[in-house]
């Protein structure tokens, strides 16, 4: 019996003597994945602040204007983010630039002013990282225009889109009965979409929230750690890509 006992008192002891080794080996685990998941991310994003580009000269990125700060929550509510991303991969991780989703892939500095951000995860519709730039409608003159187009397409997609799998958002607008003169910011409505006559569609806050919020999106400017390709600049090595037309040359001798 005594042997048994002094076996069993053996084995105890041995475990007593790791406990301090487990111990190690646990808060070294902890501490390891507290470093790796909360302090080395927020040490090398968590001092971000926004740059001034050479190309704009201004803070990017700017915030937001307060109507389209809105509309990121109207976004947000409505789950845009189930069908569409807001991402541009780099070159060789598929077609995003190549689809000119982007002028250049998106960084971290993208998305310092959003709170949440919305990347998505999932591609029904197209990447809006630069909406608005890729529409063309970086041009101030045309933003009406953008914001017409998105306020259509958010009513009907089909209205702007043919055989368009996105989900209509008639509940962001408002049918109401013309009174004297139709309003002016009335949708441009044709045939099957048309409201009967005498009525006009009208969009509520939140639609114009949502299409100001989509003409915010717009991450084009060229960075550092980003730069657009090609670059938008005029010192290219090689006259051949130099946009502005050099002086006249003298004539050539013969
Ligand atoms: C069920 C998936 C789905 C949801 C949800 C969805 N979309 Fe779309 N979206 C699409 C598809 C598919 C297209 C491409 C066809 C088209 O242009 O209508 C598209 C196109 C777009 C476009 C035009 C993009 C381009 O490059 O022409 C915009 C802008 C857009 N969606 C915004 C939104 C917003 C804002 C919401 C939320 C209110 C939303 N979408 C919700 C699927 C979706």
């Amino acid at each position: 019996m005594g042997g048994v006992g002094s076996g069993w008192e053996d084995g105890g002891g041995e475990i007593m003597n790791s406990g301090p080794f487990l111990f190690c080996g646990i808060l070294l685990a902890l501490a390891s994945s507290w470093w790796g998941v909360i302090v080395a991310p927020r040490l090398q994003f968590g001092l971000s602040s926004t740059v001034v580009p050479a190309e704009t000269g201004q803070h990017y990125p700017a915030g937001r204007p307060g109507l389209a700060q809105q509309g990121a929550e109207v976004y947000r509510s409505e789950g845009c983010n189930t069908c569409h991303s807001q991402l541009v991969r780099p070159e060789g991780f598929g077609f995003d630039l190549a689809l000119g989703w982007g002028r250049r892939r998106t960084v971290a500095q993208d998305y310092l002013r959003d709170n949440p951000v919305m990347l998505g995860s999932v591609r029904v519709g197209p990447d809006l990282a630069n909406i608005a730039t890729r529409m063309g409608f970086g041009d101030t003159n045309l933003q009406p225009v953008f914001v017409a187009t998105q306020l259509k397409h958010l009513y009907h997609p089909r209205a702007v889109t043919a055989r368009s799998v996105m989900p209509a958002y008639p509940y962001l607008f408002e049918k109401r009965a013309i009174h004297g003169r139709p309003s002016a910011d009335a949708l441009k409505l044709e045939g099957a979409f048309a409201p009967e006559a005498g009525f006009e569609i009208v969009p509520k806050p939140e639609a114009r929230a949502l299409a100001a919020y989509l003409l915010s999106l717009r991450s084009s400017v060229s960075l550092p750690e980003a730069p657009v390709i090609p670059p938008p600049t005029n010192q290219v090595a090689g006259a051949k890509t130099n946009s502005i037309p050099a002086p006249a040359a003298p004539a050539a001798k013969k």
